[in-house]
């Protein structure tokens, strides 16, 4: 009997030990009991670094593909980035273009910090701001301002474009990158991620705070000359339809490598939404439902996402 408790002991402890090991970045390689206590066990700062940094590892390579076709972009000299995070996805962008300089602000001080510590050098500087707080300092300090993945978060997204209006020459552009659930592709759905994205909607529409499909909303006041917007900008591209058809994919996952990092970056996706939200998430059903599409060689999928950009008038 001792023996036996002996083993059960050695066994958790071996198990416990492990699971500190384990890298939020490779979630996959470990088995399913293992992988779920390591996220279950994860702080929301570890969870939400890695979570950024993933995502602008999957997303990066074909949305810069697309943002370099513009020549907006490529006239643009200083870019502002409202909402930067944790900066990785800005310093990606300034590893592409070394004749500008890029801005980012963002209102954490804690990714405020995180991202001077890693990313900040000559031409790439990050400092606390709010989107929703216009800020004389940056007047006129940018031909281009990004907004990715960050007005689904506002309360007052349409007054974040206002003040950006101010930051902005005439013709300056803002460039939208956000999520819009609706438009997304797959060969291969996991019903999990699907329900999630649902109930934050849902949750989100009962405490009146962020929008996933904002930038839609935005899109069909800009196109029906009805808001207040439509004095200041003008559309130049969208991905979408006002109907939220997709005319463009831009961002295509396919192949291993695509795979591996979508199903890592749901798994911590779905623990963040859970947290964030309390939405139910069932951890072992989406698990089981991941790897599935991990090992399904032909899976693909079109990321539900609406790319934008403005003119200002
Ligand atoms: C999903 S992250 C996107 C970060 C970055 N743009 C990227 O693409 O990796 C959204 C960020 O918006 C920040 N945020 C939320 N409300 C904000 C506000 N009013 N002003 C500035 N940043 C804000 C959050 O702290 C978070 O870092």
């Amino acid at each position: 009997m001792n023996r036996l408790m002996g083993l059960l002991c050695f066994l958790t402890l071996s198990i416990s030990s492990l699971t500190a090991e384990v890298s939020l970045k490779d979630l996959l390689k470990y088995d399913k009991e293992i992988c779920l206590e390591r996220l279950e066990k994860a702080t929301n700062e570890e969870l939400w670094d890695v979570f950024l940094e993933g995502q602008a590892e999957l997303f990066f390579e074909p949305e810069f593909q697309w943002i370099a076709s513009q020549d907006s972009w490529r006239e643009a000299k200083n870019i502002l980035e409202i909402e930067s995070g944790n900066g990785a996805y800005l310093s990606k962008l300034a590893d592409k273009f070394h004749e500008k300089s890029f801005y980012g602000i963002e209102k954490l001080p804690l990714s405020v910090k995180q991202a001077n510590e890693r990313y900040a050098r000559d031409r790439v500087v990050f400092q606390e701001g709010d989107a929703e707080i216009l800020n004389e300092q940056l007047f006129h300090s940018a031909e281009s301002v990004l907004f990715r993945l960050t007005l689904q978060h506002l309360k007052n997204p349409l007054l974040a474009l206002q003040n950006t209006w101010h930051y902005l020459p005439s013709n300056g552009h803002v460039f939208i990158i956000d999520s819009c659930d609706g438009a997304k592709k797959t060969s291969h759905p996991i019903t999990a991620i699907d329900e999630a994205l649902e109930l934050v909607a849902e949750s989100q529409r009962n405490h009146g705070v962020g929008n996933r499909k904002i930038t839609l909303e935005i899109l069909q006041m800009l196109e029906s000359h009805q808001s207040q917007l439509s004095g200041l900008y003008e559309v130049v591209y969208s991905n979408l339809d006002a109907t939220g058809n997709v005319l463009d994919e831009v961002l295509r996952l396919e192949g291993e490598q695509a795979r591996k990092r979508y199903s890592n970056h749901n798994l911590l996706f779905l623990t963040l939404v859970h947290r964030t939200y309390q939405v139910k998430v069932d951890m072992s059903k989406a698990y089981d439902e991941i790897r599935e599409y991990l090992d399904d060689e032909n899976a693909w999928t079109v990321l539900g996402m609406h790319y934008l950009i403005l003119k200002k008038k």
